[in-house]
């Protein structure tokens, strides 16, 4: 690719022409609105599976992204050359549009305008690629906490494994009910203002009623953006892929002001990558 011509951003609202061929019961509606979060057996076809793991795969053996800071590692210092605990690419779709061309694209958006209702949008994907036998744990956070403290958000995350996810290899697990909290007090992992990753703050929260949700290969979590999630690190033998959908209503100002003081602290080698490359702080 041409570095001097800079790949456009994904217009995630753009109509597939591909009706969807899953979605959510009244019943799993009503979990997700009570609970916070909820389950799918699938989203993913698994005759589509294959082409999108290939996708996938092709995008972190290449590190794509990275010179514009979308290729990153989400819990570590992200040295060049350095092995990478927690691989991340912010907008996948960005770098390989055909995913957007997808039956689990026209999926997500038809679960995203169930749970939020008529004109959400599909407004963003990343995906996380957990190594074998090393992956670290992706910590306790609530995605709210990474973004614009001054809007209000009504966002939901679809995270969806492309190979079974278990406990063994980094399963979602969630808080019943914390959809309902304020975003709690976050910290760059380990208090280490090098690393791009946040976690709530120890000791801020009792995580002791969370649930982890095992799936099938193309199945899904959905979560709203206060919904606390956390998933461990991999332990089995092959990396444990995660491709994330995300849906929105559009954000609106917030009437209040609020501050997120790690976002201050934070000072990551994705930041001065993105920086040189006139991207923005993510
Ligand atoms: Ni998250």
């Amino acid at each position: 690719m041409n570095p001097t011509t800079p790949l456009p951003m994904p217009d995630y609202s753009k109509p597939s022409g591909l009706a969807p061929n899953r979605e959510l019961t009244a019943e799993q509606i009503a979990f997700f609105h009570e609970h916070g979060y909820v389950t799918m057996q699938s989203i993913l076809p698994l005759d589509e599976l294959p082409r999108v793991r290939d996708v996938y795969d092709h995008l972190f053996a290449e590190k794509t992204g990275r010179s514009e800071g979308n290729q990153l590692d989400l819990a570590g210092t992200d040295e060049d050359g350095k092995p990478q605990s927690l691989p991340q690419i912010l907008m996948p779709a960005k770098y390989a549009p055909e995913l957007l061309a997808t039956q689990m694209v026209a999926n997500i958006r038809r679960v995203s305008e169930q749970l939020l209702g008529p004109g959400a949008m599909m407004c963003g994907d990343h995906a996380i690629n957990k190594p074998p036998r090393a992956g670290a744990p992706t910590p306790w956070h609530q995605d709210e906490a990474y973004w614009d403290p001054m809007k209000d958000y009504r966002t939901i995350s679809i995270w969806i494994p492309l190979q079974p996810a278990t406990k063994e290899n980094g399963c979602m697990h969630f808080v019943p009910g914390s959809h309902r909290l304020e975003v709690l007090p976050h910290q760059p992992i380990g208090n280490d203002p090098r690393v791009h990753g946040l976690e709530v703050v120890p000791g801020a929260f009792d995580f002791s009623s969370a649930v982890a949700c095992e799936l099938p290969p193309g199945g899904a979590t959905i979560h709203y953006g206060r919904t606390l999630h956390y998933a461990p690190g991999n332990r089995s033998d092959d990396y444990r892929r995660a491709y994330i959908g995300m849906g929105e209503q559009k954000p609106t100002s917030r009437a209040t002001l609020r501050e997120y003081p790690w976002k201050r602290v934070r000072m990551t080698l994705r930041d001065e990558r993105a920086a040189k490359a006139g991207g923005i702080k993510a």
